[in-house]
């Protein structure tokens, strides 16, 4: 598996205004904040919530400081606990596309599981908010692991393997009706359409950017064939080190393509270590074990990408929903979003306790740190 040099990162034509394909080398974006909790399963305090006005103002700011992408949660059911985590979420397509028509710059993404949806409506909805927000639209494709959230549709739950057969019908079919000058005829295992179409075209061409977060075999398979970023499971610097160079070897090598890589992290950011500590063991202390708990069972059945975090106890998902989090001071926090960059990743989602207020913060204090270093422009 070795090659002269590994292939660049996505850079695809007719997506000249699309953020998450610009000069910055490090992406930066906000992960959930469209779900109650955001990524933390805690009762301590925070201005954080689920309402049009505060999420709208979080994704302006986010957008007024210069951040590539907002990315939320697709949820549809809540982790039951004192806090029932996630259980209050807009619904994403609605909400990009509100929120398209209230930013300028950054990068929309709608996450989508797509067995909720039909092709031809997710096709139009994707198509329609391009064309709101100028070419700023991205999908994020989820196939749901989430078993009773799945069943709440009256589907049934199908094995890994067969979600992400699934996926590649589904998507085939939006592909063909984005791109295709004929109508669209399919008749597959999953999915028929017959004499399908869908107007107007996407901005974006070939089509909006695709995200995908699969990290199983066929997920990585399905990241590898069809989308332009994948989502790292990366749980330690080592992780997405080897994660995104194999992520990045799969694509090329099996499909001669080039992708992206991002990941999440939850930060913890204060003037002094010891305050973004205490912060830490505030959550912990309020934390809802009990949701956390529900979490961590149902992941560690139905998710390969939390193997790790399962075992090692509930604290990850309470802290963050398992995800890569990083705790002090801006430079600290500065150092280790360098280190991540160098380790092959493109962008970092981020989530905070408080995003508002914390937003403000890292754009103050972070930012200029990650100009000096070169990630950021
Ligand atoms: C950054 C990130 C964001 C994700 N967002 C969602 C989401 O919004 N909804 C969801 O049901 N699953 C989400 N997932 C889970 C993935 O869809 C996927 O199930 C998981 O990464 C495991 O991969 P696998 O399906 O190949 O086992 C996310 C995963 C990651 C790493």
């Amino acid at each position: 598996m070795t090659r002269a040099a590994p292939p660049p990162s996505a850079e695809p034509n007719g997506r000249a205004g699309m953020p998450l394909f610009n000069e910055q080398p490090l992406k930066l974006g906000l992960f959930g904040i469209n779900c109650s909790g955001g990524l933390t399963m805690t009762e301590a305090e925070t201005t954080y919530e689920v309402t049009w006005e505060h999420t709208s103002k979080i994704a302006k700011k986010a957008d007024e400081v210069g951040f590539e992408a907002l990315i939320p949660i697709a949820r549809w059911k809540g982790f039951g606990g004192s806090t029932d985590f996630n259980g209050t979420a807009f619904e994403t397509y609605t909400w990009a596309a509100a929120l398209a028509a209230q930013t300028e710059n950054i990068a929309i993404v709608a996450t989508s599981h797509l067995p909720t949806v039909h092709p031809i409506v997710a096709a139009k909805q994707a198509a329609t908010i391009d064309h709101v927000s100028g070419g700023r639209f991205a999908l994020n494709l989820v196939m749901g692991w989430f078993t009773s959230e799945m069943e709440m549709f009256g589907v049934v739950q199908r094995g890994r393997t067969d979600r992400y057969a699934f996926g590649d019908e589904w998507l085939g079919v939006v592909r063909d009706l984005w791109t295709s000058d004929d109508p669209v005829d399919f008749a597959g295992e999953y999915v028929t359409v017959a004499d399908a179409v869908s107007k107007p075209r996407p901005l974006q061409q070939p089509h909006p950017v695709l995200i995908n977060a699969g990290n199983s075999p066929a997920g990585l398979d399905f990241s590898a064939r069809n989308v332009d970023i994948n989502f790292a499971a990366a749980h330690t610097l080592d992780d997405a080190r080897t994660y995104s160079a194999r992520i990045r070897d799969l694509a090329w090598r099996e499909y001669r393509r080039s992708m992206s890589v991002m990941m999440s992290a939850f930060v913890i950011c204060r003037d002094t270590e010891e305050e973004a500590r205490q912060v830490r063991a505030h959550i912990l202390e309020k934390g809802d074990y009990v949701g956390a708990r529900n979490l961590a069972t149902t992941l560690g059945m139905q998710s390969s990408s939390f193997d790790s975090q399962v075992s090692a106890g509930l604290d990850p998902f309470v802290l963050s929903f398992g995800a890569y989090t990083i705790v002090g001071t801006p430079e600290q926090v500065a150092s280790q979003l360098v280190d991540l960059s160098r380790a092959g990743i493109d962008g970092v989602a981020l989530a905070f306790l408080d995003y508002l207020e914390e937003l403000t913060h890292f754009d103050e204090n972070v930012m200029p740190l990650l100009r000096e270093a070169g990630i950021r422009r």
